[in-house]
């Protein structure tokens, strides 16, 4: 195995290390025909060999793309929602690269009050850049953002330098696309074959990173070597089959929810990406684990109370960074606060201490515990655990027996929404 590592304790469930052999061993056929190319999921298999839509060359391109931005912005919005915005979001969000313009997030919601707030903040910048990210550009949110903010651009720069201001990322042959051939905006690719929610590694994750600044090239990187690990691993010592099989025994023994715990808010957007995927992926035809988070040490003063006595209905699954990658030394003081048994120890320290104490009550209060070991929160990892979630889910989906790539319960609210906002054709 790499320098990624799941380890776990059974808890309340029991379960043992030959218990989890025997159903690795189980799934391996399983495993044999996800790695050969499942035709059944053909059309959404585009992310599977990270190269088909994250080459060298697409990522060179994507670079020469991201420069011209970075050259000339001070601020770049990305518009989009779900799949198309969740993974720039989560690695910009982690890993806060700096000198490169400020990145703004719009289309990820209808609140006038949020839209009329972005407005304003653009008042405050020299120059703007927007992307439109949307597969086929029929959702609601980044529809209308993408209006007003065209609209917006058109009226602070003219058109001819707005559309040199503008990027759109979607289907080719899709109205975003025939509105980029017509307004002469620049047309970025959202693969056939991907969904929005496994787009990591394409135009649609890649483009804003780069503009952010992200080390893109390490990240891909990282998604070869974890899809290289995953497709050389055995199912005995296969990372995510290990935790797709762990995660189909907890829902067996009744457990209905997934609490992704960490103790590096840098990762809150990570998991919200994370929610994402396995809640769309999984949680269909009356089944799936319900992915909910605890973003520690903070939620621990909310929710802990109810994760260690409360009803018995999750299990954790708790993401530990082993690099001490910063440094804050709690100073002496001549005032009275009695915490002087801390002076001199690091923050980092404190935290380990914080998580460790945690998995120790959680599992002896019975409560099943992951620990997903990683190396660092950098772009080399933050690419390998993308394709980690990605394989694990769609294996965790095939092993509870749903289809991983569609997502038709989300279908019947627009229903009611577009009829009642007068949509052609809503019934
Ligand atoms: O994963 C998915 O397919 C969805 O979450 C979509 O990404 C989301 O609904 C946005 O869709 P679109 O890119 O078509 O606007």
């Amino acid at each position: 195995m790499g320098d990624i590592t799941l380890t776990f304790s059974g808890g309340r469930t029991g379960l043992t290390q030959e218990a989890l052999e025997q159903r690795l061993q189980a799934a391996a056929p399983l495993l044999a025909e996800v790695l050969a190319g499942e035709a059944q999921h053909r059309d959404n298999l585009g992310w599977f060999s990270v190269d088909e839509a994250a080459g060298p060359e697409r990522v060179d391109f994507l670079l020469e793309q991201a420069a011209r931005v970075r050259d000339d912005a001070d601020a770049f919005v990305v518009i989009g929602i779900g799949g198309s915005n969740q993974a720039a979001r989560a690695v910009v969000k982690a890993l806060r690269p700096e000198n490169g313009p400020a990145i703004l997030w719009a289309g990820n919601t209808i609140s006038a009050c949020e839209t009329a707030r972005l407005l304003k903040e653009l008042d405050g910048y020299q120059s703007v850049y927007i992307d439109c990210i949307a597969k086929n550009f029929e959702t609601l949110e980044p529809g209308i953002s993408f209006r007003v903010l065209r609209r917006y651009l058109e009226q602070r720069y003219g058109q001819a330098e707005a559309a040199k201001r503008i990027f759109a990322t979607g289907t080719p042959g899709s109205t975003l696309h025939q509105l980029c051939i017509d307004n002469g905006y620049t047309f970025l690719t959202f693969p056939e074959r991907i969904g929005g929610r496994y787009s990591v590694g394409s135009d649609v994750g890649l483009f804003p990173m780069a503009v952010a600044g992200v080390d893109v090239k390490a990240l891909v990187q990282g998604m070869r070597d974890m899809r290289d690990e995953l497709r050389a691993a055995p199912a005995g010592e296969n990372l995510a089959l290990r935790y797709a099989c762990l995660r189909k025994w907890m829902l067996e023994q009744g457990l209905s929810l997934e609490m992704l715990a960490f103790f590096e808010p840098r990762l809150d957007y990570f998991a919200k990406w994370w929610i994402q995927l396995f809640a769309e992926s999984e949680g269909k035809d009356g089944t799936g684990l319900y992915p909910v988070v605890s973003s520690n040490s903070e939620d621990l003063h909310s929710i802990g109370q109810f994760i260690q006595q409360g009803s018995p209905i999750l299990f954790e699954t708790f993401v530990t960074v082993r690099a001490r990658d910063a440094s804050v030394v709690l100073p002496a003081t001549d005032k009275k606060d009695y915490f002087d048994y801390l002076t001199g120890r690091d923050f980092w320290d404190i935290n380990d201490t914080a998580r460790r104490a945690t998995m120790r009550a959680h599992s002896e209060g019975g409560i099943p515990c992951l620990e997903l070991s990683i190396p660092a929160i950098d772009a080399h990892t933050l690419g390998e655990l993308f394709y980690f979630f990605l394989f694990s889910c769609y294996l965790s989906c095939r092993l509870v027996g749903v289809n991983p790539f569609n997502q038709p319960g989300v279908e019947s609210y627009k229903g009611y929404m577009f009829k009642n906002l007068g949509k052609p054709g809503a019934k």
